[in-house]
């Protein structure tokens, strides 16, 4: 099983946390689909024999695309690989661009889960974000993706916003519940160089929010999760119902994924792949048959710390039998070792080698994430 991802990278304007590849001007996005359908024919041996089984358009915004353009990368798709019957198709939707034609030509051509791109249900906090939506914007495409028949509707939701209280973190919360979708991404605000909100911040004009405002709003949202019978199952992600996002699930399970378009990663367990993040030279690369991305073959060390990385971070976690026979007895005693102090505080829970974050162990997943790394010469 593989999946497939496609950076469309275009956005009508910049949000001022997000340092995503992409470009405002879309004079060259016709040629773009060119070069996207072009990279998806040359790259199919990257799969090898394995079948398809999830395809997500990713940004940027790919719902600035028309129904036409996703039409045809879809065909592209079935034309070239091997696709199995019933793919998980996922779009990564901004809610100004979900009128109810739209949405109706989106689930036409076949995408069956959307990814709607909220953040918060707070007026002011959109315009500081400098969203493009308001809140009715964005309850109202989530209400006619249900009228049109969408069944597997996620929701990005941003807590840690400056000027958030915990209050206004639980409303947004309950609202999204409220709306009874199946899935929810709530990420806690990174801030990123070479974004405006690292500008407001350094400049003293932007305060972030405190930690302990923000671990609160942490814990709430597994409480308000929880009483909504949502399971975290990674620890950003949540589901109803079993509703997980497969195409995400693989990665954080390490299956083979290829990621197409500009700034798009790749991997194929022992080595991932990174696309050019400019568009014009990924235009004229891929028109020129010149090689359009940089790669890395992975050490052994490597191919560990990444499965270390992704799965300590899901509710299936770490597997030290696993370690043993894919990495060697090294790792696996090197796992064991580190995991001890963890252990004793009950940040990790272990049973039958398998080994989890416990709830509050998922607070310091970074750390701890980074603690199990090899490194070698240590
Ligand atoms: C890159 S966006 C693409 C989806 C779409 N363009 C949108 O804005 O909804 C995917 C998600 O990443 C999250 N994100 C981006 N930058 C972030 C940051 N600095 N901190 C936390 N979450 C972030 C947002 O929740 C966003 O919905
Ligand atoms: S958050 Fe989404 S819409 Fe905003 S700039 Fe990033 S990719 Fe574009």
């Amino acid at each position: 099983m593989a999946g497939i991802y496609i950076h469309i990278p275009y956005c009508k304007k910049k949000c001022v946390y997000c340092d995503f590849y992409f470009k405002i001007n879309t004079d060259d996005m016709h040629e773009m689909i060119n070069c996207i359908i072009k990279e998806l024919v040359r790259r199919k041996k990257y799969v090898k024999t394995s079948r398809i089984n999830t395809i997500y358009f990713g940004g940027g915004t790919p719902s600035i695309l028309t129904e036409k353009e996703i039409k045809k990368i879809l065909s592209t798709i079935y034309d070239n690989y091997k696709v199995c019957e019933k793919p998980e198709i996922t779009l990564e939707a901004n809610p100004d661009d979900l009128n109810m034609k739209k949405i109706a030509n989106f689930f036409n051509v076949g995408v069956n889960r959307l990814s709607i791109g909220v953040q918060s249900f707070n007026d002011d906090d959109l315009i500081f974000l400098n969203r493009n939506h308001s809140r009715e914007d964005a309850i109202s495409s989530i209400k006619t993706a249900q009228k049109i028949g969408f069944k597997n509707i996620s929701a990005d939701l941003m807590y840690g916003l400056p000027n958030q209280s915990l209050n206004d973190w639980e409303d947004n919360l309950n609202l999204l519940f409220d709306l009874n979708i199946q899935h929810l991404s709530a990420y806690m605000l990174t801030l990123e160089k070479k974004t405006k909100l690292f500008e407001y911040v350094k400049k003293n004009k932007v305060k972030m929010t405190d930690d302990t405002t923000v671990i609160n709003q942490y814990y709430s949202l597994l409480n308000i999760a929880k009483k909504n019978n949502f399971v975290q199952y990674e620890i950003s992600n949540f589901a109803k119902d079993n509703v997980f996002s497969k195409h995400n699930t693989s990665y954080w399970q390490n299956k083979l994924f290829l990621g197409i378009g500009p700034s798009a990663h790749s991997f194929n367990y022992e080595s991932r792949r990174w696309n050019i993040a400019s568009n014009k030279k990924y235009i004229e690369k891929l028109n020129t048959n010149n090689i359009y991305f940089e790669e890395e073959i992975l050490t052994i060390n490597q191919q560990y710390n990444e499965y270390v990385l992704t799965n300590l971070r899901t509710m299936w976690g770490i597997n030290i039998n696993v370690i043993k026979s894919r990495f060697g007895s090294k790792f696996a005693s090197h796992t064991i070792k580190m995991m001890q102090k963890w252990n004793e505080k009950k940040y990790i829970h272990e049973s039958n080698e398998n080994v989890v974050l416990t709830d509050k162990g998922s607070v310091f997943a970074d750390k701890i994430i980074s603690d199990l790394f090899f490194v070698e010469n240590l």
